[in-house]
């Protein structure tokens, strides 16, 4: 059986990744596609414990290592229970966020060093890379103003508080915006840049014609 394909959708918070998530499934569906889609952190039953330890503004602060090393933790139980038996049967994984995510936020916001970061990446994913990173980097204006309604709604509707990271500003979403820049001119590859302000539409059809590429690459 030949191994599936590994995409994974990464951009800051506010980048409208997760209606370029439900257009790509739909348009995958279509396709006669059926796609596992994952998210970090959560996806699993550890992972979503591990996400509300993450992302719980109420909790005492977290160290950048702690932060990292539950990142992990989180990615080794998805790696284990979905997205490797996902792959080895063939189907196509899209996973929001990975460890593109950790270079960027851990390493880049809080400062930690891609390095590390890689390091960590070995030891926990072994050789497993995306075959086709999709960024999203609107520009950082308009990010943060949508991460900012979208928190305002959220907290509104359910009360909860799931905004610790999107309190973070200027200063951090600017060195998370640098470091993914610094990631797709490295990974030229396997990540496609998907920049500017640009429609849904516009964004959608640009990641159709990436994973058609893709996919016309592996049959
Ligand atoms: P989430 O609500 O899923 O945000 P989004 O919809 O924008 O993806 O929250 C995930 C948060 O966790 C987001 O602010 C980015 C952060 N994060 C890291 O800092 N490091 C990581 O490795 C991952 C996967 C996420």
């Amino acid at each position: 059986m030949p191994r599936g394909l590994f995409i994974t959708l990464e951009g800051l918070d506010g980048s409208g990744k997760t209606t370029q998530i439900k257009r790509l499934a739909a348009w995958m569906q279509k396709r006669g596609l059926d796609p596992v889609i994952i998210r970090q952190p959560g996806g699993t039953a550890t992972g979503d414990r591990i996400r509300a330890l993450l992302l719980d503004s109420g909790a005492t602060p977290l160290t950048p290592m702690t932060e990292m090393a539950l990142m992990f933790a989180d990615r080794a139980q998805a790696i284990a229970e979905v997205i490797e038996p996902a792959l080895a049967s063939g189907r196509v994984v899209v996973c929001d966020r990975f460890t593109d995510s950790t270079e960027a936020y851990q390493g880049g916001g809080r400062q930690l060093g891609s390095e590390r970061v890689l390091q960590w990446h070995r030891l926990v994913c072994g050789d497993l890379q995306p075959d086709l990173t999709l960024l999203l980097l609107p520009s950082l204006e308009s990010s943060l103003a949508r991460a900012r309604n979208r928190n305002e709604r959220t907290t509104a509707q359910t009360g909860q508080d799931e905004n610790r990271f999107e309190r973070e500003q200027g200063e951090f979403f600017r060195r998370v915006w640098e470091k993914y820049h610094e990631i797709a001119r490295r990974d030229a590859n396997r990540v496609v840049l998907i920049e500017g302000n640009l429609t849904i539409d516009e964004v959608h059809e640009q990641i159709a014609d990436a994973v058609s590429e893709r996919l016309l690459a592996i049959r």
